[in-house]
């Protein structure tokens, strides 16, 4: 299995046996997470978020630092102006000159994979617009994996907008991996995108529903999403879609007792506070999973281990 020099641009680009050679490794950096290394002293991350984001871009800086590395980049949303392929390419021709490795973040779709046609150093997608979010989709696998002892065997919801939401279409196309039953949960109008549909549908079992009521005494895993107002064409369209999903204790009766809870965070107001205390609570232990993952990757990329 080669890591080495690769861009981690769509997670459709790495087979089962590659994803879970990565959790495993993730496994193992669990402790090095917790007392730093310094395996990738002298190795430069650059961070490039034409998008707002404080969460990721701190998820992998943090990361880096944690294995002696050094970070440098942007996030002012104002730099999203540059929307043309050719002003990203010279972007990145000019980073990778100071840089080792690059993080992007971009609102158009296919940015990262433009990107790293013309970069030299390893791209790593960190969010194309509504497309993919593959390093999002590794830290939940690794929650689900570590949290549960498996992934095959599962029944396994994806709640909320499956339309928009770049972090359900590449863990969509991940969990089509596996031996699960998939089980989408959106209005009507935020349906899981026809690709991803097409894709997953010849591999795995997948159902759709428009309540989480519907499955919920099934569920191991409930997945739910923030609806991603900014990237609606039409407000009136959001206002009829806001605030269709919540999670609270009520409706949590009707669970397994060892379902687990999974949100990519921001959350608006699809979780109540109530449940944060909850054994069934597990998205703040997926903050510290995403640096315990990016650090593997990073290290796994950069060649520090193996
Ligand atoms: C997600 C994203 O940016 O796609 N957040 C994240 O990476 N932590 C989800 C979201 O913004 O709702």
């Amino acid at each position: 299995m080669k890591f080495k020099g690769r861009d981690i641009i769509s997670i459709k680009d790495l087979a089962r046996e590659e994803i879970d050679y990565i959790l495993e490794t993730t496994r193992a950096m669990e402790p090095v997470a917790k007392s730093g290394s310094d395996i990738l002293r002298g190795k430069m991350l650059a961070t490039l978020f034409f998008e707002p984001s404080t969460r990721t871009r701190l998820s992998f800086e943090s990361a880096m630092h944690k294995l002696g590395g050094s970070a440098i980049g942007f996030a002012e949303a104002e730099v999203a102006s540059v929307k043309k392929g050719e002003n990203l390419a010279d972007t990145v021709r000019v980073v990778e000159k100071y840089a080792d490795i690059i993080a992007l973040r971009h609102p158009l779709e296919g940015a990262a994979r433009l990107a790293a046609e013309f970069a030299e150093v390893p791209i790593i997608n960190a969010g194309s617009g509504a497309e993919e979010h593959p390093t999002q989709a590794l830290l939940d696998l690794y929650t689900i994996w570590n949290e549960l002892g498996k992934i095959d065997g599962l029944n396994i919801a994806l709640v909320g907008d499956l339309r928009y939401g770049r972090t359900v279409h590449s863990l969509a196309y991940a969990l089509s991996l596996c031996d699960v039953k998939l089980h989408l949960v959106s209005p009507e109008s935020l349906r899981m995108r026809r690709e991803v549909l097409d894709t997953i549908k010849d591999r795995i079992k997948v159902t759709e529903k428009r309540t989480i009521e519907e499955i919920l005494p099934r569920l191991d895993v409930l997945y739910i999403t923030r609806i991603q107002k900014e990237r609606f064409p039409d407000a009136a369209e959001y206002a009829k879609v806001r605030g269709s999903y919540q999670v609270d204790l009520n409706l949590l009766e009707k669970a397994k007792e060892d379902m687990i809870i999974l949100h990519p965070l921001p959350r608006i107001d699809e979780i109540a506070a109530e449940v944060d205390n909850t054994s069934h609570a597990r998205y703040f232990q997926q903050v510290w999973n995403g640096i315990v993952t990016r650090m593997t990757l990073l290290a796994l990329i950069l060649g520090a281990i193996k």
